[in-house]
């Protein structure tokens, strides 16, 4: 059967996210991969944090003060016959629920461990999230060429604390002073560390040719490690990793630009092209002729200077032709687009066509939301791809000076529409709430609500909270006080912000009778 030039394009798609905890080496990476697309031609054009130089992906100047990237941005260049489409999300401690959403809209993900901490807490945050989608995991070990944890312990932990099954698709032969390369186990070559970012790429029957390495104890002593592996090991199974069951494991270094190129080309085989998604009609395939998607991050002021705002758009189905009508599932409401751009980390360009697995970026003259479906040609159909996640730190805010409540409330609609932060009300008095994944986000906020709007505003803290939303529609008041606040959300549900597990429990036990919902494990209960 000969494929449609549709789907053609569809399998060339690789549409990912690289995570980590802060410092495994993302940012490296995406550097060292960039440069293999020839996106960028000299090193340290991502980041440099010494020499002052920063991530083209640095969008707003609050990320320049920090050395972070606040926002995600997305990454496009071709290779070796695919379209790799990059998306990039923040490394540092905190991270919203962009992040979360991020996640939504790639296919398979890269997990950079650095292999002398091991599993690190933000790596276990967002591999959860990335387990709860099925999305396939890529698991690259980073820093070998410094001394780390031994390799069948860093498995180990993978396994136990992630607690999913993993592969060694190459093996390292030492670390550190005395690394001496990686067997790369699926093309069955020996991969011989020089240091200096080169590498050299050796078949492994004939390694008895090259004694310098058949003869160096370090690969003597790493011959058991292999038998181990052969014998008491996980098999390889696509079908496993397609599902998220089983996680392919790289070893490498992206500082000394080794195994990279090995574990790219690897990855790009076996990461997932574009799949269905489930819509309120069944799952839609990508090749499906009718176009659609859905929103997953709306940006305001990405550009100072022309106060825009760009709404990401993933492609799940047909082609996306520039200029075409589009309909918008929420509103019923029909819009060209004629304003619409890939992204080059922080420049754009026009984009004429797209297909399934990209990422578009269209001017947003507030009309979208978070989570809208555009399609043309199948309108009705919703993408449910966006479960709430629950804030995690709570605080109260007002305006310094009153005369601005005007521009207070307009940048607090904006900036929640946004997405990066909640807003609920306390019931009794109607007090503003924000709710964040992270305190980074009160940061931003502030920072944009005096930058954006010219708004001074002052938070209260309430600390980390435990949000549990109702399930009733009328609640008597009088059960509720400041451990269990009880506060509406934006769409007007009652939720209750519990100060700690142990009041959790006790109001569960005095008040059998009212529903709590824990969003984490309630799919059905929607954002927007
Ligand atoms: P992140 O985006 O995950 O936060 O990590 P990033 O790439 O910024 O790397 C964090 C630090 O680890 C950087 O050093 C980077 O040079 C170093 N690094 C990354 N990969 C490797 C590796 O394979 N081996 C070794 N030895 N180091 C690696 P830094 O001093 O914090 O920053 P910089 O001044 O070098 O940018």
């Amino acid at each position: 059967m000969t494929m449609t030039n549709l789907q053609k394009e569809i399998s060339k798609r690789r549409t990912f996210a690289i995570i980590s905890h802060p410092d495994a080496g993302k940012t490296t990476m995406t550097e060292k991969l960039l440069l293999f697309g020839n996106v960028i031609r000299e090193a340290g054009t991502v980041k440099g944090k010494k020499t002052g130089k920063f991530a083209a992906s640095d969008w707003m100047e609050i990320e320049k003060k920090r050395g972070i990237s606040v926002t995600s941005s997305v990454m496009s260049f071709p290779y070796h016959g695919h379209h790799v489409n990059i998306l990039d999300t923040p490394g540092h401690e905190d991270f919203s629920e962009d992040t979360y959403r991020t996640l939504t809209a790639v296919d398979s993900v890269v997990m950079i461990i650095d292999s002398t901490k091991g599993v690190e807490p933000q790596t276990i945050k967002l591999f959860k999230v990335c387990r709860m989608r099925g999305i396939p995991i890529f698991t690259f070990i980073n820093k070998l060429d410094r001394e780390g944890k031994d390799p069948l312990d860093l498995l180990s932990e993978i396994e136990e604390v992630l607690g999913i099954e993993s592969y060694p698709m190459n093996w390292p032969f030492g670390m550190g002073k005395r690394f001496l390369g990686i067997y790369d186990r699926h093309n069955n070559d020996f991969v011989h560390y020089k240091g200096n970012e080169e590498e050299e790429i050796l078949p492994y029957d004939q390694i008895e040719n090259y004694p310098q390495i058949a003869n160096n104890e370090v690969f003597q002593a790493s011959q058991d490690e292999l038998l181990l592996l052969e014998e008491a090991g996980n098999e390889f199974d696509v079908e496993r990793v397609a599902k998220g069951e089983l996680t392919p494991v790289f070893f490498g270094s992206a500082l000394a630009n080794f195994g990279i190129k090995t574990f790219f080309d690897t990855f790009l085989q076996f990461a997932s092209e574009p799949k269905p998604r489930k819509t309120n009609e069944g799952l839609i395939d990508p090749d499906n002729e009718a176009f659609s998607g859905y929103i997953f991050k709306i940006q305001a002021n990405m550009n100072p200077a022309h106060r825009d705002r760009i709404a990401f758009l993933r492609i799940c189905s047909g082609k996306f032709e520039r200029g075409m009508t589009v309909h918008v599932s929420r509103t019923n409401k029909a819009i060209k687009l004629n304003q619409t751009q890939q992204f080059m980390a922080s420049s754009r360009e026009t984009v004429d066509v797209a297909y399934p697995g990209d990422i578009i970026g269209i001017y947003d003259p507030n009309v979208y939301q978070i989570g809208d479906t555009l399609t043309a040609g199948k309108e009705g159909i919703e993408y449910h791809e966006l479960p709430v996640f629950p804030p995690e730190i709570y605080k109260k805010v007002r305006v310094k000076n009153v005369m601005k409540s005007k521009q207070f409330r307009k940048g607090i609609e904006q900036l929640v529409q946004e997405g990066a932060i909640q807003l609920f009300y306390q019931d009794s008095n109607d007090d503003i709430i924000l709710g964040a994944v992270g305190q980074l986000q009160f940061d931003v906020f502030e920072y944009r609500m005096e930058g954006e709007y010219n708004v001074s505003i002052e938070f209260t803290t309430l600390g980390g909270r435990i949000p549990r939303w109702i399930g009733q529609k009328d609640v008597d008041s009088r059960l509720f006080d400041s451990r269990s606040l009880l506060v509406r959300d934006r769409f007007d549900r009652y939720a209750v912000l519990f100060e700690n597990e142990f009041t959790l429990r006790y109001f569960t036990d005095k008040n059998k009778d009212i529903e709590l919902i824990d969003l984490l494990e309630s799919n059905d209960y929607k954002s927007v």
